[in-house]
């Protein structure tokens, strides 16, 4: 099912925004040239709000605020410790401003 979660223009390239869509907690990077990508808000590894974090537009991550693991916004997949587990990603389309994520039907 697709949200509409907001525009493209509430995310500054290279920063990423936290929104809610059917009570998840969503964290959409904007990575420039038209590029979100969106993983779950919530860290893997402890009780930390990843757009709290910072983005790394070249290597396509977001880094956690509180003990510094880095997630490929792609995969969710963690490429530093100590987090281990991936978080969810989200599929995203953009049609025209409006920046659309799918969830799957829960
Ligand atoms: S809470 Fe994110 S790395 Fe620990």
């Amino acid at each position: 099912m697709l949200f509409e979660i907001g525009k493209t223009s509430d995310i500054p390239e290279g920063e990423v925004r936290r929104f809610v869509a059917d009570r998840v907690e969503i964290a959409v990077a904007n990575l420039g040239d038209g590029t979100f990508l969106a993983v779950d808000d919530i860290c893997s590894h402890a009780e930390a709000s990843l757009s709290e974090g910072e983005v790394d537009v070249d290597d396509a991550t977001i880094e956690c605020p509180r003990h510094g693991s880095t997630f490929d916004l792609r995969s969710g997949r963690p490429r530093s410790l100590p987090a281990t587990l991936p978080v969810p990603t989200f599929p995203v389309k953009v049609e025209g401003d409006a920046i659309l994520i799918e969830l799957q039907d829960r």
